[in-house]
């Protein structure tokens, strides 16, 4: 399209495309991730790709009493927890830095995210920054770790096995996000392979930490294998999942309050619950 600056008509031809181009080009004038509803929801209207299993599981009855049971515990089936040491968990005398992770995927990935996180600060002997949670393109949640998580409880329950610390301390608070976005950076480890070693940290990210005292992985979901890890370490991981992690206060009264609907209806129980 050729515009003419000079003559009037092109001029007001111009102008009437300026104004035009929102309707245009909707997505243009919206700030990302809050284009308008209308518009986006007909894009990104999800495809049943397995319509028949979705009608069938719409149409099935579920009683109140099988939905209660969805929520009790599972019977003891003889599995013991195995977070027990029997050696004392030691801290190293000397830290070699500071391990920071971005974490992507939704909860259950960052949650294995974070275990793997604090193995690695403790396979490095690094002090690890609270994880940052991304925001994931398919939920939009943007809570942050301590929205979700108790970080007191986290920090306290791991005392003995790894520093970890809420946030970088001022001389290396240039460290963020923003920053790893803008260009390629020394102190980024962005190539960690799929499961990778614990040597693979020891040869790639060791190196980075004693030039520069810190190093940033980004992507790091399922960037530490599951095998052929020192037992130590995977106890430590058991350790993260079963007794580091708990919610935040109002996220427990919330799943409390939820399982004590499903498994006393308000109905039934009126007269003794309000
Ligand atoms: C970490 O500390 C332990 C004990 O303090 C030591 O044996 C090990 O070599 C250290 N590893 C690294 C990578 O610093």
């Amino acid at each position: 399209m050729k515009l003419h600056y000079g003559n009037h008509r092109g001029g007001a031809l111009a102008a009437l495309f300026v104004l035009l181009l929102p309707i245009l080009l909707p997505t243009l004038f919206t700030p990302l991730g809050h284009a308008s509803p209308s518009i986006l929801s007909e894009w990104n209207a999800p495809k049943p790709r397995h319509s028949r299993l979705l009608k069938s599981a719409l149409q099935r009855q579920t009683s109140n009493a099988q939905q209660s049971d969805l929520w009790i515990p599972l019977a003891n089936q003889g599995w013991k927890p195995c977070v027990e040491s029997t050696t004392a968990p030691t801290l190293p005398e000397k830290s070699q830095g500071y391990i920071q992770v971005f974490l992507d995927g939704g909860l259950n990935q960052q949650r294995m995210g974070i275990c793997d996180a604090v193995a690695v600060a403790k396979i490095l002997n690094a002090t690890l920054v609270i994880p940052y949670l991304e925001v994931n393109p398919v939920w939009r949640d943007s809570s942050t770790f301590m929205d979700i998580f108790d970080v007191d409880h986290f920090i306290n329950v791991l005392k003995d096995d790894i520093s970890i610390v809420r946030e970088l301390p001022y001389e290396f608070s240039w460290s963020t996000r923003e920053y790893y976005a803008a260009a390629i950076r020394a102190t980024r480890v962005k190539t960690a392979p799929l499961h990778a070693s614990a040597n693979w940290y020891l040869e790639n990210v060791l190196p980075i930490l004693q030039s520069y005292e810190i190093a940033a992985i980004s992507p790091f979901s399922h960037r530490l294998a599951f095998e052929n890890l020192p037992m130590d370490i995977q106890r430590l991981r058991c350790k993260v999942n079963f007794q580091a992690l708990v919610f935040v206060p109002h996220v427990r009264a919330l799943g409390d309050a939820l399982v004590s609907r499903l498994r006393y209806p308000p109905r039934k129980r009126w007269s003794t619950w309000y």
